[in-house]
């Protein structure tokens, strides 16, 4: 799904975030361009967690009675929503975590332990890149450390891309993993996942 700008209702999708009502500094709308570190909710997100709440809050997988069903119900179906709106073929690839660290020293620490083809080891190699922020820098340092897998990192150019000249050094018949974010924080800039 490609997203192009001036084809977003951006009116309209603000109207579904109730703190973006709010003013600050003398009376002047919030621009809120913080969401890789908290996400604002919509009213939909708020409305759900309170309906849950209020209505079907019990152990999911683990009570056999009325809300723990319910709860349960609830708790797979959002998988199911999440794994079709994401294209996942199949529901077992929908993992719930707290965030995205939770998510990258999982899956780090996973390919640790994992049978081949995916397990990394002393004679693979593990590549990031210097945009990173810290939750895709730091569960790559700590499995290169505990298995002996080499990190190797993309630099950047002088206009703040990837410097991707030494692409063929870099990954090669060793490499196991290839991590790095689809838009920088710091810059703005968009890499070419594609390629
Ligand atoms: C750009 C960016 N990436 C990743 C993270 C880590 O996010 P999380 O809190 O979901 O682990 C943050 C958190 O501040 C962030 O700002």
């Amino acid at each position: 799904m490609t997203i192009l700008p001036g084809l977003l209702d951006t009116e309209a999708i603000r109207k579904d975030f109730p703190i973006l009502d709010r003013t600050v500094h003398d009376g002047k709308k919030i621009v809120y361009l913080d969401s890789a570190a908290t996400s604002q909710k919509p009213r939909q997100v708020l409305d759900a967690l309170n309906a849950y709440y209020e209505r079907h809050n019990a152990n999911v997988h683990r009570g056999v009675y009325t809300i723990a069903e319910e709860a349960t119900a609830l708790y797979e179906g959002a998988r199911d929503k999440v794994a079709a709106f994401i294209n996942a073929p199949s529901r077992d690839e929908v993992i719930f975590t707290k965030n995205a660290s939770e998510s990258l020293n999982l899956v780090a620490n996973m390919l640790g332990w994992a049978d081949e083809p995916y397990r990394v080891d002393h004679e693979t190699e593990i590549v990031i890149t210097e945009m990173e922020h810290h939750s895709n820098i730091v569960p790559w340092q700590l499995l290169s450390q505990r298995t002996g897998a080499k990190l190797k990192w993309f630099g950047l150019t002088d206009d703040g891309r990837l410097d991707l000249s030494n692409i063929d050094e870099i990954i090669t018949e060793k490499t196991k993993v290839v991590s790095f974010v689809l838009v920088s924080n710091i810059m703005g800039t968009v890499n070419p996942v594609e390629t």
